[in-house]
């Protein structure tokens, strides 16, 4: 027999979590995720998923019925809409050069489709004349467009626009909302877009395992007249709405804590109001931008493309960013992220998402980054003078 590894019992750092993702959970968050799980057709476990669509059809500003929770983490929420929308042999544009259209392209062809690639710089938006561009060369059917790339910090402008170029080519949007679901403004409705998905553990603060998902009329139709299903039987919207719509056909078994813990983070969403939880956003975000640039260091997004649930600031010649992030999470227990893929090393990434996105976090890490950047040989007063 094997014998029982020595454990203890669990105890962790105490983190200012202020990087891409996970955000610091709400304290109501983790009170709600402590209360006792319910059977699946418990209609006290029905009501819980009625309030979660609700409460996501305000926050996602829809009125689409198919409004939802996928059970699992924002890659589930990218191939669910995939996975439905995107039928085999159907091609789907996205930028492959940018992190996330690079994965949702591998996404695409793993169902089958074809992939048109946007070659266009990844550290700026889109531009509507490339992507009417590129819809004249390829007969495309679903466009993917990730509306705030927690990458490169860059939100997305013109969501309207390049939602009606699709349209044009009769071709169905997919929006990336993950980085920007209740940080920054998102209107489904207006926008036109024919699915979106967001995340729970950025801007919403509640943890990983049951992500906002949500599938216009129109998307509906094309998901429903489908000549073949789905390849994942699990991310089968068809299967999945029968659970959630009125037939309440068991599916899967729902994890009970993340449901519990999305409605209280929803539920704090509506009483703040989401205007002013944009607001918040942007005054806490701003405060730590101002900081950032009066050490003398320099945001990587250009002002008018600014993502304030994410910040990405250019590492100074001579500093080496892992050692200020190692810095920053011994000294001050303050967790900030380095550069993904081509931008490693070149930035930081710098959250400021839900219950993290706080003037006290901010004022924390303004000190820690001056000290950081000290014991690094920067001298950023002499910086700020220059800046
Ligand atoms: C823009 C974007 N899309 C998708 C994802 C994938 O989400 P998850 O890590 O929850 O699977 C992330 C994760 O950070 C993201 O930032």
């Amino acid at each position: 027999m094997r014998s029982p590894p020595e454990t203890s019992e669990l105890d962790t750092p105490s983190r200012i979590l202020m990087g891409p993702g996970p955000s610091m959970i709400h304290p109501r968050v983790l009170r709600a995720m402590s209360t006792q799980a319910l059977g699946y057709m418990d209609p006290s476990f029905l009501e819980i998923m009625d309030d979660i669509q609700e409460l996501l059809r305000y926050t996602f500003q829809t009125d689409n019925e198919w409004t939802l929770a996928t059970s699992g983490t924002g890659t589930a929420a990218m191939e669910t809409a995939i996975g439905n929308l995107l039928e085999p042999g159907e091609t789907m544009l996205v930028r492959t050069t940018a992190y996330w259209g690079d994965r949702m392209a591998q996404m695409a062809r793993r169902v089958g489709g074809d992939v048109a690639s946007l070659d266009v710089s990844p550290t700026e938006p889109l531009d509507p004349a490339d992507v009417r561009e590129a819809f004249e060369a390829h007969d495309v059917d679903v466009f993917g467009i990730c509306h705030a790339d927690t990458t490169t910090g860059i939100r997305q402008p013109n969501m309207s626009e390049l939602v009606d170029i699709a349209r044009e080519h009769d071709a169905y949007t997919i929006a990336d909302c993950v980085t920007s679901l209740s940080g920054v403004p998102v209107h489904v409705d207006d926008w036109g877009v024919d699915v979106a998905y967001g995340s729970p553990q950025k801007c919403l603060s509640s943890t990983p395992g049951a992500t906002p998902l949500t599938i216009n009329e129109r998307a509906r139709e094309k998901i429903e007249a489908r000549d073949s299903d789905p390849a994942s039987w699990y991310l089968d919207l068809n299967l999945l709405m029968e659970y959630w719509g009125d037939e309440r056909n068991y599916h899967h078994t729902p994890p009970t804590t993340p449901y519990y813990g999305l409605r209280e983070a929803l539920r704090l969403v509506a009483e703040e109001g989401l205007e002013n939880r944009w607001e918040r956003h942007r005054r806490v975000a701003g405060e730590l931008k101002a900081g950032l640039e009066d050490m003398g260091l320099e945001m990587a997004a250009a002002e008018e493309h600014w993502l304030p649930s994410l910040n990405t600031v250019r590492v100074p010649d001579g500093v080496d960013d892992t050692a200020v992030i190692q810095f920053l999470m011994d000294e001050y227990d303050i967790e900030i992220a380095s550069g993904l893929g081509e931008l490693d090393g070149e930035i930081w990434r710098i959250g400021c998402m839900g219950y993290s996105a706080r003037r006290q976090n901010v004022a924390c890490l303004l000190t820690a980054m001056q000290d950081a950047l000290e014991a690094q040989g920067f001298d950023v007063d002499e910086a700020a003078i220059e800046a």
